[in-house]
């Protein structure tokens, strides 16, 4: 069986990297990440970067953007623009968008992968909890998705030949410019069986599966692919360290997964770099699961949902 990938826990690039791919793979792309300062993010910046992409990398934080985009230039030779952002706010996506067009003419790739999450059961959770998980996934995922699309990847430029042609516009034949786009949405399994602590994540996950295949429908015409990634339990990662990195029984529960391990940030980034890459030109509106399996046999587990809730209880 494959060895997985080498990989390092903080937000750190890969002191060596072995090509799997051909290295020019994404040569002279430009990738827009969102929650591209960290973790997951961070890495497939890394993974696109050392495969010939540069990287608009986005977030809240200026400080962590502009940190994480000085080491990734560093160890790749590509160019990295840091810049901050709420996916939640139409006018700062549109503005920072506006910029990276600016700065580098064209964006070919938007990673939507910008997410929040904790662990809390329904009855507990509050009103603007469930709000503030569903406005940062799913909320933000549509609007990088609607704005990229209405700025760069919409197709609706008749070409010179067309236009000059002098006949109406409805009897020509379109003849459009050619950009299209890609978009690879960071996702989740949660929902798929219903996990415990996780209504808010996984109602939230879902829907943007659901997006995934409307807007591979609506935009497939313009070129435009959209995909999922569902990681699965991925070490090194804030995402994890929240779910289950202080819970004991870890390794137990991780005995459940078929692969019998936790997944590396490298082989997410490996997967996005399919989805976003010519190799998978004929795939859209599909989910990859990327779990070792783990969606088929994790446990739910009902008692840490009853040691949570009487926890909650006395707050
Ligand atoms: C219950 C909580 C909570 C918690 C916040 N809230 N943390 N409720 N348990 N641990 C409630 C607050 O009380 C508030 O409700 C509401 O949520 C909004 O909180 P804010 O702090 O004002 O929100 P905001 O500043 O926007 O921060 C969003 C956040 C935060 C999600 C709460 O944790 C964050 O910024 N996270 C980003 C990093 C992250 O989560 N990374 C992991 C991604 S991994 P009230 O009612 O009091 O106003 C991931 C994995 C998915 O997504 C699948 C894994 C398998
Ligand atoms: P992470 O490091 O916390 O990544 C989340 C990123 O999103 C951070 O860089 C954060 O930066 C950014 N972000 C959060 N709210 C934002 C907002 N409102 N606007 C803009 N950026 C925002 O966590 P991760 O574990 O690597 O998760 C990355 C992705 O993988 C997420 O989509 C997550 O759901 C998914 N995932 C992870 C796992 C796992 O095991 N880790 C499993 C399944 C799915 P700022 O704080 O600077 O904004």
């Amino acid at each position: 069986m494959a060895q997985p990938p080498p990989d390092v826990s903080e937000d750190e690039c890969l002191p060596e990297y072995r090509h799997r791919f051909c290295p020019d793979l994404l040569r002279d792309k430009v990738a827009f990440i969102t929650g591209g300062g960290s973790g997951i993010g961070f890495r497939i910046a890394e993974i696109f970067m050392r495969h010939g992409c540069h990287t608009v990398i986005a977030s809240r934080s200026l400080p962590r953007v502009s940190k994480a985009a000085r080491k990734l230039a560093a160890a790749t030779g590509q160019r990295c623009l840091p810049l901050s952002l709420d996916v939640r706010a139409v006018p700062a996506v549109t503005a920072a968008v506006d910029q990276a067009l600016r700065e580098f003419g064209k964006i070919d790739i938007l990673v939507n992968c910008a997410a929040g999450n904790f662990l809390s059961p329904a009855s507990a959770l509050s009103f603007n909890a469930f709000k503030t998980v569903m406005d940062i996934d799913t909320l933000g995922t549509f609007n990088a998705s609607r704005v990229l699309y209405e700025k760069f990847f919409r197709v609706s430029v008749p070409s010179a030949g067309a236009v000059a042609s002098g006949r109406p516009l409805t009897a020509r034949p379109l003849v459009f410019q050619d950009h299209g786009g890609v978009i690879v949405n960071i996702t989740a399994t949660l929902g798929t069986r219903g996990q415990v602590l996780q209504v808010h994540a996984g109602s939230a996950k879902a829907a943007v599966d659901a997006m995934t295949r409307h807007l591979a429908v609506e935009w497939g015409p313009q070129n435009v692919r959209v995909n999922s990634l569902a990681p699965g339990p991925i070490s090194g990662t804030e995402g994890f360290r929240r779910l289950v990195g202080s819970q004991a029984g870890v390794g137990t529960k991780t005995l459940a997964i078929p692969l019998q391990r936790l997944g590396n940030k490298t082989e997410v980034a490996h997967s996005a770099l399919f989805l976003a890459s010519p190799l998978a030109s004929y795939v859209t509106g599909a989910v990859l699961v990327v779990d070792g399996g783990a969606w088929l046999t994790f446990p739910n587990d009902l008692k840490l949902l009853a040691d949570f809730a009487s926890f909650s209880a006395k707050l």
